[in-house]
């Protein structure tokens, strides 16, 4: 059975990398699959938190998938730390991914920085908790940015190697050949990877201390327009061939962006702005990005103002999310051999 599952974290300052990369695509997903959008809060705290903001930043992003068209009717939306199959999930995986998996993790690498031996464990451990999330619905699809691509494939490495270890209790406790699914990820369209409005090379980021690097879900009209005219950008004018976005990272993330707001391709962008000037192309940018996002950013304010309504989607998505989890991972408890309680 096809399941979509994905996670955003609750760190603050949700932006357009994560709306383009992530909950847009969520949000058009619903139509085609059974999906599954959690706040994924146990990831959040693999940095310290400041309580009180995790609170608020938790209520935040489920806003923000409400109001960007996530109908939680249809839609599991939850926060992972109402499920308790996560963490579970989570340390049985632990006995089954290998050091050697985690310490080629890239992001770990980068989010650790130089002081390394004063990184949480957590830190570490991160993308093994992503393939408890992930597998404890025994999802089949995960739409992610690109930056996730290697902790999906750990993901699938661990599937792979639950299946493996336990292949014969699999199949005696009537599960066929595999337990576990080997999740596709869903990385793709025009903006896989926002990058930085100051930097071309570096990815749009939550934590980027400049907020002129990025577009936040709660901008303002001003503030879109500010950043959208201060984005760094090369001499030329934009080229009408798609080729020629190479080598100008700057011009091809705003291409990029244009296309995925307006649910187009950078050829069709640069079919009507091949050959502008950045003023001009810039301007119509700013107007798409505010008819796009302003009403979503207004939706979000007013969803944050009433947490009972929040909190009370949270409570039955959790509660929908358990049902499938919990059956799931029962199973797993058997196949390793562990006993029940009667
Ligand atoms: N720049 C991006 N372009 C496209 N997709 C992106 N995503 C994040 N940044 C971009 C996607 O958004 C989803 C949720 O991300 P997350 O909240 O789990 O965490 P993150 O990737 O750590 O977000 P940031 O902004 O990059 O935070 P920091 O600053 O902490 O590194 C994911 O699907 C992600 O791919």
């Amino acid at each position: 059975k096809e399941l979509v599952f994905s996670g955003v974290q609750p760190t603050g300052n949700l932006h357009l990398g994560n709306y383009l990369g992530a909950i847009k695509r969520f949000v058009a997903m619903q139509a085609q699959f059974e999906c599954l959008y959690c706040v994924v809060d146990l990831h959040a705290i693999t940095v310290w938190q400041d309580p009180e903001e995790l609170t608020r930043q938790i209520r935040e992003v489920t806003a923000a998938f409400l109001a960007a068209g996530i109908d939680p009717a249809r839609s599991v939306v939850f926060n992972q730390s109402q499920v308790p199959q996560h963490a579970e999930l989570a340390w049985i995986f632990n006995c089954v991914a290998r050091l050697g998996w985690l310490n080629r993790m890239t992001q770990f690498k980068e989010k650790a920085g130089k002081d390394r031996e004063n990184a949480s464990v957590g830190l570490y451990d991160y993308p093994v908790l992503m393939a408890a999330d992930i597998l404890a619905y025994r999802a089949t699809h995960v739409p992610v940015g690109e930056d996730q691509k290697q902790h999906l494939e750990l993901t699938r490495d661990i599937a792979q190697k639950f299946n493996n270890d336990f292949a014969g209790a699999i199949q005696q406790q009537g599960h066929g050949e595999a337990f576990f699914p080997i999740t596709e990820p869903l990385i793709g369209g025009p903006a896989a990877r926002v990058m930085s409005l100051r930097d071309g090379t570096k990815k749009m980021s939550k934590s980027d201390p400049s907020d002129y690097s990025r577009i936040n879900l709660t901008d303002d009209s001003d503030a879109i327009a500010q950043k959208v005219r201060k984005a760094k950008t090369d001499a030329e004018p934009l080229p009408s061939e798609i080729a020629g976005l190479e080598k100008r990272p700057e011009a091809d993330n705003l291409v990029g962006i244009f296309a995925a707001l307006n649910e187009a391709s950078r050829e069709d962008v640069l079919r009507e702005y091949g050959g502008a000037q950045f003023s001009a192309f810039k301007g119509a940018l700013v107007d798409l990005a505010v008819a796009k996002l302003g009403p979503i950013g207004a939706e979000m304010k007013r969803l944050v103002a009433d947490p009972g309504h929040i909190d009370a989607v949270l409570a039955d998505g959790a509660a929908r999310a358990e049902a499938i989890a919990a059956p799931n991972i029962a199973a797993v408890k058997d196949i390793v051999g562990f006993v029940r309680r009667r």
